[in-house]
């Protein structure tokens, strides 16, 4: 059997102390694969930013176990973890935050920047990902001269450049109208995800549910449901 891109076992998480301490994440367990587009739907405060950001290095579970390609993530070092979120991970925040002083196809440099890649063939590699994402007539542009939707391709093409196994977009299409967020998931379907690759979302939105695999239904810090395929409705 192939292993699986992320196993999360048993994962739980709180936050705060004695009356005002929340349970975030009660005891989660989940596998994703490569090829894969998984959905994390549920609930405003269900716990999926939580899980994801324990999935990506980001926050560290107080008990459980994430697996990345087998290897346990919360067992690296410091200095391990950096690299591992750096080299491994790629996550798309909600608003973007790309940097507004900066030029588009710069902002999609920053990641080889940070890995000390010269100047001049990060830039040269950040307008290939634009390219990938339709954007090269826009390299030059600040953000904010970009549209929504064409921001999101930026954010998508930034967390792309250091070619990570797992992509990770939290609510990709929050802040988009429903064509542009459809063309968007349609497209990281079709252009980013490949059998190398596995890409986690957290959405609310069920007019993307259509890309989905496989949707992971969340409430209250636990896994209610998960729905495959075939069984999804838009
Ligand atoms: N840093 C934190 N400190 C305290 N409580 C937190 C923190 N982060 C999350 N929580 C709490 O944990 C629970 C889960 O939050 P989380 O952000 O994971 O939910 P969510 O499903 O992503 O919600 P939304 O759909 O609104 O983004 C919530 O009750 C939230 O208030
Ligand atoms: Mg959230």
């Amino acid at each position: 059997m192939t292993e699986a891109a992320v196993k999360a076992t048993e994962l739980e998480k709180s936050f705060g102390e004695g009356a005002a301490r929340t349970y975030a994440i009660r005891g989660i367990s989940f596998e994703a694969y490569f090829g894969e587009m998984l959905y994390f739907v549920g609930p405003s405060g269900s716990g999926k930013t939580t899980l994801l950001s324990m999935i990506s290095g980001i926050l560290k579970p107080d008990s459980g176990v994430v697996k990345v390609e087998g290897k346990d993530i919360w067992g690296l070092s410091a200095n391990e973890i950096a690299d591992f979120r750096l080299n491994k991970v790629g996550f798309v925040f909600q608003d973007y935050h790309l940097f507004p002083k900066l030029s588009t196809v710069e902002n999609v440099a920053i990641p080889l920047i940070l890995k000390k890649q010269d100047w001049e063939r990060s830039l040269e590699t950040a307008m290939e990902f634009l390219e990938v994402v339709g954007l090269t007539d826009r390299a030059s542009l600040p953000p904010v001269k970009l549209s929504g939707g064409e921001q999101q391709r930026v954010a998508i093409a930034r967390a792309i450049v250091s070619r990570p196994d797992i992509l990770i977009f939290d609510e990709p299409t929050a802040s988009l109208d429903g064509l542009t967020g459809k063309r968007i998931l349609e497209f990281v379907k079709e252009n980013i995800l490949n059998d190398k690759r596995c890409i986690l979302i957290v959405t609310h939105d069920s007019r993307i549910f259509e890309f989905a695999d496989r949707i992971i239904g969340m409430e209250d810090g636990r896994i209610v449901k998960i729905t495959s395929g075939g069984e999804i409705e838009g």
